[in-house]
């Protein structure tokens, strides 16, 4: 057997082993879906949303992508969040960094690996407006790490700079956004950061009009 055709057993499994356990599942699923989450997070395949946070389909929105990077001018990412917040109206924007995570490295780096050099320049970025309070760390690993966490702070405050966010914020649906941090070596979360719509945010982005 192939390994993709593993997935299409491992998937008649999973679909039967659900009707078992709960015969209304898929039919329940099928009509509509009311997460309270949008997640945004890496794509590395050791960040599995829903394997981490012990939910189920149906509770969480996703979005992923290299770095979990908030980039305002990236349709796909702000077609995400305006679905999200205007029409499921979700409570909670998390972005979700991870420890060890290679886009960050990478950035932090100077070898070119193509075109992606083009997306982590925005942690280059980062890493140049934040270049003391991170180099102040001595030791590597641990200055890699705290990267990691600024990256995550960044792309929140990202959110908090579209109109998007700024809208909602100022018309009754408030989403809380959350900064968060899995690490692979313990498989626990950790809170760095939160937004909300009383937080201040920098008068040079905020939109008196929306
Ligand atoms: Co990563």
């Amino acid at each position: 057997m192939q390994s993709y055709e593993k997935l299409l057993v491992n998937n008649k499994e999973w679909s039967k082993e659900q009707q078992k356990a709960d015969p209304e599942y898929f039919k329940r699923l099928e009509n509509q879906q009311t997460p309270e989450f949008l997640w945004i997070g890496c794509s590395d395949s050791r960040v599995p949303p829903n394997q981490i946070t012990k939910t189920q389909p149906g509770q969480i929105f996703i979005h992923r992508n290299i770095a979990n990077l908030v980039v305002n001018t990236d349709q796909n990412l702000l077609s995400v969040l305006q679905y999200a917040v205007e029409v499921l109206k979700v409570k909670h924007i998390i972005v979700c960094g991870h420890y060890g995570c290679g886009g960050v490295k990478a950035a932090m780096g100077n070898q070119s690996l193509g075109i992606i050099d083009n997306w982590l320049k925005e942690i280059k970025d980062i890493y140049r407006m934040n270049k003391s309070e991170v180099d102040s760390i001595t030791d590597e690993k641990e200055r890699f790490n705290k990267m990691v966490e600024v990256n995550v702070r960044e792309q929140v405050i990202n959110l908090a700079k579209t109109s998007i966010i700024q809208h909602a914020w100022k018309n009754g649906h408030k989403p809380y956004l959350h900064g968060w941090v899995y690490g692979l070596a313990d498989g626990i979360i950790k809170p760095v950061c939160e937004l909300n719509s009383d937080s201040e945010i920098d008068s040079l982005y905020r939109y008196e009009n929306l």
